[in-house]
């Protein structure tokens, strides 16, 4: 081979490596999903509120863990308030941990750790 050639050859290999990392950097870096991202696959929020209807609390009560907060509202939580993200694609499914509990709401306002409305005790 020629000696330009060899150079050239060196040169897109370093392209290819320094390319990869910059993008697997990239992967790293965007560790927060935003919920619209998740929602463009799982979404609508209804079709989740729905499929997780007859869900069992840790206190035993069934109700969705997926509301709008406050629940009058059309404000969508962020799913990493209880979800950790997944890779995507997505190869395992089984990698994708659901959570047993839902801190979320236990931490912002239902301070008893029940799913109770407000007014059955204040
Ligand atoms: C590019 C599309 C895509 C994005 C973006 C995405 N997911 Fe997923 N997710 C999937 C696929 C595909 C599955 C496999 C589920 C299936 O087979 O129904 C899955 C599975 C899940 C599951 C398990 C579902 C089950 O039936 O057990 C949860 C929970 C989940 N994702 C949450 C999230 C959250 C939270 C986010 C954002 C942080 C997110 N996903 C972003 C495609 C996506
Ligand atoms: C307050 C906590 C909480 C928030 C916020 C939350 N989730 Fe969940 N999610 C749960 C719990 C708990 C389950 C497990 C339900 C079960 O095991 O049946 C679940 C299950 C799921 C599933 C699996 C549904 C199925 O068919 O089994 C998907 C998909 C999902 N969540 C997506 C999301 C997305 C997308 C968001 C954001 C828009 C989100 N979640 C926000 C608590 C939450
Ligand atoms: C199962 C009964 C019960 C439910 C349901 C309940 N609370 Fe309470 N709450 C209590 C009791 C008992 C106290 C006093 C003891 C304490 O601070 O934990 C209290 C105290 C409080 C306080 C005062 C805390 C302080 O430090 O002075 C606030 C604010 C409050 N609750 C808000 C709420 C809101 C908002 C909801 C609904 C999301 C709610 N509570 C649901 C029983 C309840």
């Amino acid at each position: 081979m020629e000696k330009r050639s060899i150079l050239v050859l060196i040169a897109l290999i370093a392209l290819l490596v320094f390319g990869s990392l910059a993008l697997a950097m990239q992967e790293k870096s965007d560790t927060k999903i935003d919920k619209e991202k998740c929602l463009s696959c799982h979404g609508p929020y209804e079709k989740i509120i729905k499929a997780t209807a007859e869900w069992t609390a840790p206190s035993g009560e069934v109700h969705s863990p997926h509301r709008y907060v406050p629940h009058d509202s059309q404000d969508i939580p962020q799913c990493t308030e209880c979800h950790t993200q997944h890779a995507i694609p997505l190869k395992d499914k089984s990698t994708v941990v659901k959570p047993q509990d839902v801190p979320f709401c236990y931490e912002g306002c239902h301070h008893m750790k029940n799913l109770q409305p407000c007014k059955n005790c204040h």
